[in-house]
C-alpha cells in the first residue's frame, strides 16, 4: 500500500492520484479516502490558477453567472457552497452579492479549507464561515441556509448521488442549485471521460424521483473543460420556516452544537468536535467520544 507521503511525491511528479488509488484499491468509484487524499494533495492549485489570465477570466464569467442565477431566484440572507474547495468560486460569487450576506462553506479536505480561509481574507471577505465537513453528513441544521449550491463537488462521488442530494436538500431553505457535470447533456466522448473518472450522473432524474421541484436543468454557458461540461440544475424548496439562529449541526444527529472550552460539543452524540487551526472539524469521524466533557469543563 502506497503511503500518503509517497502519494505526495507521485502528485509532484504529475500522477493523477485518484486514478492511481482506484487502481491500487481495485475499485471503480471514488471512496472518501480517495477523494480526500487526492484533493488535499492538490491544495493550492486552484488559487495558483488565478494567476493565469485565461483561468481568471473563466472564474469571473462563471461566478458572475452563478450570482446572477441566484439573484434571479431570490435575494438570500445566506448562501452555502458545499464542497467549497479553495473558495475561488465562492469569492467570485460573493463579489456580486450584497456585502451583509452570510456565506458558508465546507469541504472534506482540511488543507483546502485552510487555504480557502486565507484566500477569502485576502479578498476582504470577513463575513464568511468555513469548516471541514462531508456532503454525506452536512454539519448544518435543517432549512438553515437560504441558498445552497455546489460547483463540481458532487462530481467525484459517482454512485452516491441520492444520499448527497437528500443532505443538500435538507439544509437548503429556499433553493438548491447544482453546477455539476452534465452527463446526460454531454457528448459520447465526455461521457466516457466522466465514466472513467467515476463522476456523478442523473442528478435531475434522481431529484425528480425524490419528488423535488426541479425548475431547470440545462447546460451552463461557462465551462472550464469542454470535456466536462457543467450543467445547471435548479431545485426549489417551497419552505417558509424561519432559518435557525445558530446553524451548525452535529453531522451525526443534525442537532445543534454547543461551544464549550473552545471546541464544539454535541449533547446528542456526546462527542467533541475539535477546532484545528481555527477550522471546526465537523466530519463524523473527527468526533472524540467524551461523555463527561461538559462536566469536566464545568468543574475545571
Ligand atoms: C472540483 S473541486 C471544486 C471546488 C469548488 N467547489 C470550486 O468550484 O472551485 C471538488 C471539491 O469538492 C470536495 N468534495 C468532494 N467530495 C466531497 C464530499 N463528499 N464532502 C465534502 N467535500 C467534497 C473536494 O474535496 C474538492 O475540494
Amino acid at each position: 500500500m502506497t503511503t500518503p507521503g509517497q502519494l505526495k511525491e507521485l502528485y509532484k511528479q504529475g500522477q493523477n492520484i485518484s486514478a492511481f488509488l482506484r487502481k491500487e484499491m481495485g475499485v471503480e468509484h471514488n471512496t472518501h479516502e480517495i477523494i480526500e487524499t487526492s484533493y488535499d494533495l492538490q491544495t493550492g492549485s486552484y488559487i495558483a490558477a488565478m494567476q493565469d489570465e485565461k483561468m481568471l477570466k473563466h472564474q469571473k464569467e462563471y461566478t458572475q453567472e452563478i450570482a446572477a442565477t441566484i439573484l434571479s431566484l431570490y435575494e438570500p440572507n445566506s448562501i452555502l457552497e458545499a464542497g467549497v474547495g479553495e473558495a475561488t468560486t465562492l469569492s467570485g460569487v460573493l463579489q456580486h452579492m450584497q456585502s451583509e450576506i452570510h456565506a458558508y462553506g465546507f469541504d472534506l479536505s482540511w488543507s483546502r479549507v485552510a487555504y480557502a480561509k486565507k484566500w477569502l481574507k485576502s479578498k476582504g471577505f470577513n463575513n464568511t464561515f468555513l469548516c471541514s465537513g462531508d456532503l454525506f453528513n452536512i454539519p448544518f441544521l435543517d432549512n438553515s441556509v437560504d441558498v445552497v449550491y455546489t460547483s463540481h463537488s458532487i462530481e467525484p462521488n459517482g454512485g452516491n448521488e441520492e444520499p448527497i442530494l437528500r443532505e443538500l436538500y435538507r439544509v437548503a431553505r429556499k433553493y438548491l442549485i447544482l453546477l455539476e457535470p452534465g452527463y446526460e447533456l454531454a457528448s459520447d466522448e465526455s461521457r466516457q471521460r466522466m465514466d472513467s473518472h467515476g463522476y456523478c450522473k442523473n442528478l435531475k432524474g434522481i431529484s425528480d424521483s425524490l419528488g423535488y421541484d426541479v425548475l431547470e436543468h440545462k447546460l451552463f454557458p461557462y465551462t472550464s473543460n469542454p470535456l466536462n461540461p457543467t450543467a445547471l440544475t435548479i431545485i426549489r424548496k417551497d419552505n417558509d420556516v424561519e432559518s435557525p439562529y445558530s446553524i451548525l449541526a452535529c453531522p451525526h444527529f443534525k442537532t445543534p452544537l454547543r461551544e464549550i472550552g473552545g471546541m464544539l460539543f454535541s449533547p446528542e452524540a456526546l462527542v467533541v468536535y475539535p477546532i484545528l487551526g481555527g477550522i471546526p472539524c465537523l466530519r463524523i469521524e473527527n468526533g472524540i467520544f467524551a461523555s463527561k466533557y461538559e462536566e469536566v469543563m464545568k468543574t475545571g
